[in-house]
């Protein structure tokens, strides 16, 4: 079976992904909301794990990002946290955690370092977030950035559409990413925008670029990994390449089983436990009829 090995088997660390930027090496970036995800993503040598707000749309069954709350992000964070040793883990703040001031948006960033167990956050916003980003960063948090599509701001945006495509949007995305590097970010994500000027970012700024549409010249990749294995419901973008159909093979297996059930055919005598001679005798039971494979003591 085919997996992804960690080009180097060492932990990786916000400064780490910037000497692998140096050194040319193109990493790996999913997300995981839950422990057996991440367990999964970090055994196959996923370079950073992400608890992307996204876990509004993909698990909690909301249309958009916008209703996640700092609890719901801390505690798909801490699960996660169990399932991750290698990888980086970074954590996004969910729209409403760092809008109202930067001594809320710094308690928001320490709850999900502290509780949460994350080891750097991720905002969206350009040149508007990056006096945050240094404050964040003077408090010893490692910021990621996340420009382009920012799905925070579909209310304002009216939807999502791929971003930058005019000469003065191509710009402004140049200046966002180098405003904040200058901020202190260590890396930063470019969401949906043409692959010109993901190559001109990437190729402008000293630390990593985290591609999802953005084209094959960024440092990182990364998918929903839901979208990746075929477990996300509706039209995928054109970027999500889909290696395995889960749903699929859930609704398989799911169904068998339910056909099983109906059957009488599961439980068998090998998946049941019977009592032992001695209780049974004691309680007047007739075990005559009860497979001898079923008589086990332990699970
Ligand atoms: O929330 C998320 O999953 C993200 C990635 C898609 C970059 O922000």
């Amino acid at each position: 079976m085919a997996y992804l090995k960690p080009q180097r088997p060492e932990k990786v660390t916000a400064p780490s992904l910037r000497a692998s930027k140096e050194r040319g090496e193109r990493l790996v970036c999913l997300t995981a909301y839950d422990y057996p995800t991440a367990r999964v993503l970090d055994e196959a040598g996923v370079d950073v794990v992400l608890v992307g707000d996204s876990v509004g749309n993909v698990v909690l069954g909301y249309g958009n990002t916008v209703p996640v709350t700092l609890d719901d992000m801390i505690r798909h964070t801490r699960a996660v946290r169990r399932g991750v040793q290698r990888a980086l883990l970074v954590a996004d703040m969910p729209y409403g955690s760092y809008h109202t001031g930067a001594d809320d948006a710094v308690r928001a960033a320490l709850r999900l370092i502290k509780e949460g167990a994350a080891e750097a956050v991720k905002l969206e916003g350009g040149r508007a977030r990056a006096s945050l980003v240094k404050r964040l960063v003077d408090e010893e948090i490692p910021v990621m950035g996340h420009i382009g599509l920012m799905p925070q701001s579909v209310n304002k945006l009216g939807g999502y559409r791929v971003q930058g495509k005019t000469t003065n949007a191509a710009r402004a995305l140049i200046e966002d990413a180098q405003a904040l590097e200058a901020a202190g970010a260590f890396a930063v994500v470019l969401e949906v925008v043409p692959r010109e000027i993901a190559k001109i970012i990437t190729e402008t700024i000293s630390i990593p670029t985290v591609g999802i549409g953005a084209g094959p010249d960024c440092d990182v990749q990364v998918l929903v990994t839901h979208d990746l294995v075929g477990l996300s419901f509706g039209k995928l973008a054109r970027f999500v390449r889909q290696y395995a159909n889960l749903r699929e093979a859930m609704t398989d297996a799911i169904g068998r089983f339910a056909e099983d059930v109906r059957s009488g055919a599961y439980p068998s005598a090998t998946e049941s436990y019977s009592l032992p001679s001695e209780t049974a005798e004691e309680m007047h039971i007739d075990t005559a009829a009860t497979p001898s494979e079923t008589k086990v003591e332990n699970l």
